[in-house]
């Protein structure tokens, strides 16, 4: 019988030790706790982090697809509400989804007919979206398990993921060891950084796909959210939404958001809604200033930093309120927006454009930060 207690106690003990990675602080509201999330089909056990600021920020991590479940950012009365769109539960993460929160890669957005050519070779890619490539195929870095590592750092609270991508994997060359380090600072930073590298050339653009409402995720389209995109230009596509070449300038046309606009004042004119790459104006790769999003009603601002040329700036078009998402709430069309730090789409495809191939001697590195404030 005390046998039997004892152990009772000891598991009792290693589960309170698994569930709290590093609890906050007394008083400091900094933290990361891990718990279950849910199992894969084949019985994996996927674990998520919940990382918590000084600030009252708490972010939500899982480490199938590198997905940020929720993101809790305080209001001006000091609410918090949950301001992306995702889901309650493991399963429908694992079904498909519009790539709700996760990581995306190798490749970011489309490349045309999955094909492109590399040192005299042609590659054929998994062509997942109309005949062309969309997000790293049909299983991208949305679809895999990273490996997790919790962290403190000087300025916050961090998670450490790693995946090691193979050689011909959904049709690219080069073994890519890819890093993704999420931390969440005291200084109400959401700050991304991907570092990665190969053994073969091979094309990599990373980034984010939170769909964000500064309302609340679910609480309404995003038709109030205003936006300003730094930049002058963006990539003009064809029907399949595949770049021409052209960069097109923004000046008298609804597509401009150099001044704050809200993304609903003009988004009837734009056929299909937006989605579009804009070619930012920051010079170099230093990280800049690339778009800044506030929402009256609850003074939430979100600021987006990136040492990256291009933003896709993605109106939540492909949402018809087939999707029920977390708290039973339906996500309907433009329910949420994405601002996708990258390198332009198609890039392998037009010369022209910022490189993406990254070579073995080489270290791809991207920062994205999403920066939040309250308007008093
Ligand atoms: C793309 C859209 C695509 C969506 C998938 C966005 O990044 O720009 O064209 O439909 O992702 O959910």
């Amino acid at each position: 019988m005390r046998i039997i207690k004892i152990f009772k106690i000891i598991t009792i003990i290693s589960f309170l030790f698994l569930l709290q990675v590093f609890p906050q602080g007394k008083g400091s509201g900094m933290g990361i706790q891990r718990d279950v999330f849910g199992k894969t089909d084949d019985d994996r056990i996927i674990h998520r982090y919940t990382l918590s600021n000084k600030g009252g920020i708490i972010v939500k991590i899982i480490n199938y697809g590198g997905i940020v479940t929720e993101l809790l950012v305080p209001d001006r009365k000091g609410n918090r509400d949950d301001v992306v769109l995702g889901f309650d539960s493991l399963k429908p993460y694992l079904a498909d989804h519009p790539y709700f929160g996760c990581i995306v890669g190798r490749y970011a957005n489309r490349i045309a007919k999955g094909k492109f050519t590399l040192d005299g070779k042609e590659y054929k890619l998994a062509t997942n979206n109309d005949g062309n490539h969309l997000h790293g195929g049909t299983k991208g870095f949305d679809k895999v398990i990273w490996q997790a590592n919790p962290i403190r750092v000087e300025d916050g609270v961090a998670l450490v993921l790693r995946y090691n991508s193979k050689d011909g994997e959904e049709g690219y060359p080069g073994n890519l060891n890819v890093v993704v380090i999420y931390t969440l600072t005291n200084e109400n930073e959401f700050r991304i950084e991907y570092e990665a590298t190969t053994d073969k050339p091979t094309p990599v653009n990373l980034t984010h796909h939170s769909y964000f409402n500064l309302v609340g995720a679910g609480g309404g389209d995003v038709f109030n959210n205003e936006l300003m995109i730094d930049a002058d230009k963006y990539t003009v596509v064809d029907q399949n939404l595949i770049p021409t070449g052209e960069l097109r300038s923004v000046e008298g046309i609804p597509m401009d958001f150099r001044t704050s606009h809200p993304i609903g004042g003009r988004i009837k004119q734009v056929e299909g809604g937006y989605d579009h790459n804009y070619v930012l104006n920051r010079k170099g790769d230093s990280l800049s200033l690339a778009a800044r999003i506030t929402e009256a009603k609850s003074g939430r601002i979100m600021e987006v930093y990136t040492t990256e040329p291009g933003i896709q700036f993605y109106s939540g078009n492909f949402l018809d309120g087939t999707i029920t998402g977390k708290g039973g709430k339906v996500y309907r069309k433009h329910f949420g927006f994405c601002l996708e730090a990258q390198h332009f789409p198609d890039s392998p495809n037009h010369p022209e454009f910022p490189p993406t191939i990254l070579k073995p001697n080489q270290k791809y590195h991207q920062v994205t930060v999403y920066k939040f404030s309250v308007k008093k």
